[in-house]
């Protein structure tokens, strides 16, 4: 009977949340499920389902605020101009569970590589949505004191009433925590004692709804925290929105990671400790490599220019140079004459096409992406474009992105220790 009770419970819960009985499977070991926010597992997919057009639009546009608020992290200025007057819901794409506090509640936290710190929305927050993490009701929670060593890794803390209380921005949003305490389980990690922001006000729409798992490297980043756990080490496989799996994986630690895998070294900008950097040395269309100054591609710590990979971002973005080599070589080897725009892509065609593959040319490393990583096609297949874009023109853009449409379906480690982010070809499960 009290299982019954317990079933009905979580079933209603689920339903609550608009949770698919099919996502609520058993997670084990180190590996967490990830979910593309649209996925049928996500609470987040829009209500009212986008046409294929709006869809596409709509994660331009959230790229574009992304961009932004990457470039401004190379070049370390702190707000981001929101774009064009309209209201943009820019957060990151994939989301992983995790259980926080005693007893557990769930959350459904998005995964950014290009971030280090941890928050989740908590009681009391003014701006944050309905799903909160309640800490009254959690006996192992932990506000942080002005004096608690943690206090004086994160950027501007102030003391209020005796608590360590940070501000900062992330995408166009700015947040105000409380820095905390407490236990959090990963698939079936229990980790004791995490420390993280509780978000008691935010403002703006790049807040993630139900908090934010930063990936990155610098100091009080979950890598950072579990050190003797995980090792510094991670991988994921990122499904597709379409695909009908629903979920992909994020791995934790070094057990089970690939064995053949090709890596290129992990670069560190010391101005941005977080971002995960490549050496890209060149790009290949089919078997033709484009010329493309070597300015736009090359590592420089001091302008924050280079190349990063980023789970947050969709579509590619190359700096201008690059992106016109990579499409005018692109265009002719289609041979298709009536070449057509959508929104920010360029090169799109309204005939079916071949299209050559691209090759992300590293340092030790090619990746050559079939046209499952390359072309988006309407629903209808009235319209096939090639998923990338040039860096937009209105910021200082110095960044080439290898974002998450060009990455779904492979399996991306970062593996720290060694410095090195290893590729590899995997369908997402
Ligand atoms: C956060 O800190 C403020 C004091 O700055 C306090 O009033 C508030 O209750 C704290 N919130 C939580 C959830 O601990
Ligand atoms: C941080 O944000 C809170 C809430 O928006 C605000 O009251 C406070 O003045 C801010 N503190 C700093 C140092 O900017
Ligand atoms: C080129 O494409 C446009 C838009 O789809 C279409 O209106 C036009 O007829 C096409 N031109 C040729 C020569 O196919
Ligand atoms: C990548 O491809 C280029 C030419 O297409 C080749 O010269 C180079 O050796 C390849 N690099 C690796 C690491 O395989």
């Amino acid at each position: 009977m009290k299982t019954l009770i317990l079933c009905l419970v979580f079933l209603i819960i689920s339903q609550a949340q608009g949770l698919n009985p099919k996502c609520e499977t058993q997670e084990y070991g180190s590996t967490l499920k990830v979910f593309h926010i649209y996925s049928p597992c996500s609470p987040f997919k829009p209500s009212k389902p986008l046409s294929w057009e709006e869809d596409v639009l709509s994660m331009q546009a959230k790229d574009q605020t992304r961009l932004q608020y990457l470039s401004s992290l190379v070049a370390k200025k702190s707000m981001v101009p929101v774009a064009s007057g309209r209201q943009i819901v820019q957060s990151p794409t994939y989301i992983v569970r995790a259980r926080i506090g005693t007893p557990p509640q769930t959350m459904l936290m998005a995964m950014d590589t290009s971030n280090d710190a941890a928050w989740i929305p908590c009681n009391g927050c003014l701006g944050c949505s309905s799903k909160v993490f309640n800490t009254a009701r959690s006996t192992t929670f932990n506000t942080l004191a002005c004096h608690a060593p943690q206090c004086k890794q994160v950027q501007n803390p102030t003391c209020g009433g005796g608590a360590c209380v940070f501000n900062m921005t992330y995408g166009s949003s700015s947040i105000a925590a409380n820095l905390s305490q407490d236990a959090i389980t990963l698939a079936a990690d229990p980790i004791p004692s995490y420390v993280f922001g509780c978000l008691q006000k935010t403002a703006g729409s790049s807040v993630p709804q139900q908090g934010l798992m930063g990936l990155g490297r610098g100091p009080l980043s979950l890598l950072s925290q579990t050190k003797n756990l995980y090792k510094s080490t991670f991988s994921y496989c990122l499904p597709s929105f379409r695909s009908p799996k629903f979920s992909g994986s994020l791995r934790l630690g070094p057990t089970g990671q690939p064995l053949r895998i090709k890596y290129t070294p992990l670069l560190k900008n010391p101005r941005r400790p977080s971002l995960y950097f490549v050496n890209m040395i060149g790009i290949r269309v089919g078997r033709r490599i484009v010329d493309i100054p070597p300015k736009a591609l090359a590592f420089n710590p001091s302008t924050g220019a280079g190349t990063i990979f980023d789970s947050g971002t969709v579509f590619t973005r190359l700096v201008e140079p690059a992106y016109v080599a990579v499409r005018n070589e692109f265009r002719r080897r289609v041979k298709v004459a009536n070449v057509t725009s959508l929104g920010g892509f360029d090169t799109c065609y309204t005939v079916p096409i071949v299209a050559p593959t691209i090759t992300f040319m590293f340092v030790g490393m090619n990746v050559t992406l079939p046209q499952e990583n390359l072309l988006i096609h309407s629903t209808a297949g009235s319209i096939t474009c090639l998923a990338m874009a040039s860096a937009p023109d209105n910021v200082n853009s110095v960044l080439n992105v290898i974002a998450n449409m060009q990455q779904q379906n492979h399996r991306v480690l970062f593996d720290v220790p060694n410095s090195r982010l290893g590729v590899a070809r995997e369908h997402c499960t």
